[in-house]
């Protein structure tokens, strides 16, 4: 099948699959998936599939999704374009990358595009193969919806294929390989040409840099991204976060409008720092409408987004890492101009309580939802030093990994983080949790903010402590 691959298709680049890539190739059975590590070369092997299909059975059907229809342009449709057909293929032709439907083939195949978040268009057709590229980001209903799909009768077999980097131990998709429903593939850095060079039996000098880069991860993306498990956070900080739930599309404005926003901030640098725009509903859930996740930016820049956020949702207060005074004075100064009260506020930064208020919000109330929500497609702009660092680059990337600090092995400090970790939007979040929960900080409340570190603060603090121990946070939020 591979060897006959350049006369059956004179629009294909060369490409020789190896290890689990090279049997994924010849693999009929129904649902599969090819899991591994970052660069292994899964999606590739996903897409050679694809493209080999469509040009060996005429009229065939396919369907490419994953989540939202902007990232497969990111990831899979790259990949596509670039290295699976040849430069000036007329498959190639019609509409950039980013609004495409489909590639429609000369025999009459189609690969359709598309992203779970605008089912309508894909649902209403039918496939001989499927693919899901990063399929740990679908839910399982989606999985089985678009399973129902595979009803065309062109190809000898139909089949859904899922690409994707490992998730939680418990993730549906891992326990649908270990229930035998989905056939597994595993890719290794070594199938990957790329890295590894077959003919000397030794990593190229790309390969080398690249697993040195890699070797940088800590935690959770470290074990599942550079050695492909499947594996969950020991001593999670806020083990209650789920994405399926927390995540979401949009916000039903109609049955619970937002009322009012305020913002928290994390400062950085060299690491990146975050600015989060919160919609209160009125119900008091906090929606996560825009966050700015972004490197090595000076502090004009943040004010000038700042001030652009103000003009846009009318912020109340920005609640502000507090170990940076010097920079709430100059942010207040700058909103000033926009509006005249005090906006930026210092948030209060008691590890164990903010971490406590977030885990609250984040538990189901008694309505069968939580108190915070995320928008899928609230992250202003991608932060491309992150991508290449394969860092965090939205705050719910870094949730899984925020764990406790481990003292010594199987014991862990109820107390502070583990050092080292990408937290930043984890520590805004709690001090925006904090402020929306705690009266000491809310908007109705007349009494100046104390300066950050003075015996004021401090005197707050250790009352609101009180509060805590006096069992407050087990009686839930304050609505
Ligand atoms: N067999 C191969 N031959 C040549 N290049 C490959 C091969 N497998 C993967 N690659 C390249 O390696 C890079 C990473 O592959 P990709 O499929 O994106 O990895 P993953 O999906 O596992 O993260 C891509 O540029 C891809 O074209
Ligand atoms: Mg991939």
């Amino acid at each position: 099948m591979i060897a006959a691959l350049e006369q059956l298709t004179p629009g294909h680049k060369y490409y020789e699959p190896h290890g689990n890539a090279k049997r994924l190739m010849y693999c009929r059975d129904s649902e599969m998936c090819i899991h591994g590590p970052v660069g292994t070369g899964k999606t590739r092997a996903g897409l050679e599939k694809f493209h080999l299909c469509a040009m060996k059975y005429p009229k065939m059907r396919a369907l490419l999704v994953r989540k939202t229809r902007a990232s497969l342009t990111q990831s899979a449709l790259q990949i596509f374009e670039d290295h699976v057909i040849k430069e000036g293929d007329p498959i190639k032709a019609g509409a950039g990358r980013a609004h495409r439907q489909s590639y429609k083939y000369p025999n009459g195949s189609e690969i359709v595009v598309g992203g779970l978040d605008n089912p309508d268009r894909i649902m209403s057709t039918e496939y001989d193969m499927i693919g899901v590229e990063e399929a740990v980001e679908a839910t399982v209903e989606d999985w089985e919806k678009l399973t129902t799909r595979l009803r065309s009768r062109v190809m000898p077999y139909r089949q859904i294929i899922g690409m994707c980097n490992p998730s939680a131990r418990t993730h549906w998709l891992r326990l649908r390989m270990d229930e035998r429903i989905t056939t597994e593939f595993q890719s290794k850095y070594e199938d990957n040409p790329v890295w590894w060079d077959h003919e000397k039996g030794d990593w190229t000098e790309e390969g080398r840099e690249y697993i040195a880069k890699l070797d940088r991860l800590t935690g959770v993306r470290y074990l599942r991204l550079r050695k492909g498990l499947w594996v969950t956070a020991e001593g999670a900080i806020w083990p209650n976060f789920d994405s399926d739930i927390h995540v979401i599309d949009a916000w039903d404005d109609q049955q619970d409008p937002i009322q009012w926003h305020f913002a928290d901030v994390d400062w950085g640098f060299d690491r990146p720092g975050v600015i989060h725009v919160w919609g209160v509903t009125r119900s008091r859930r906090a929606i996560l409408v825009c966050e700015i996740y972004m490197s090595e930016k000076n502090m004009d820049w943040w004010c000038e987004v700042a001030v652009r956020l103000q003009n846009q949702f009318g912020i109340r207060s920005f609640v502000c890492d507090p170990s940076r005074p010097d920079n709430i004075d100059l942010l207040n100064h700058k909103l000033y101009q926009v509006d005249d009260h005090n906006c930026a506020i210092p948030g209060i930064n008691a590890f164990d309580a903010g971490a406590n208020v977030v885990r609250d919000r984040l538990a189901l109330r008694p309505d069968g939802k939580p108190g915070v929500f995320f928008l899928r497609n609230a992250l202003d702009e991608i932060d491309q030093r992150m991508v290449t660092e394969k860092s965090a680059v939205r705050t719910v990337d870094e949730i899984p990994d925020y764990t406790f600090r481990e003292i010594k092995p199987g014991q862990r400090s109820k107390e502070e983080p583990a050092p080292g970790l990408d937290d930043h939007g984890c520590d805004a979040m709690r001090y925006g949790m904090m402020y929306l929960d705690y009266s000491i900080y809310a908007p109705e409340n007349e009494k100046p903010q104390p300066k950050p570190g003075t015996a004021d603060e401090i005197l707050r603090i250790s009352e609101f402590m009180e509060r805590i121990r006096a069992g407050e946070f087990e009686q839930g939020d304050s609505d």
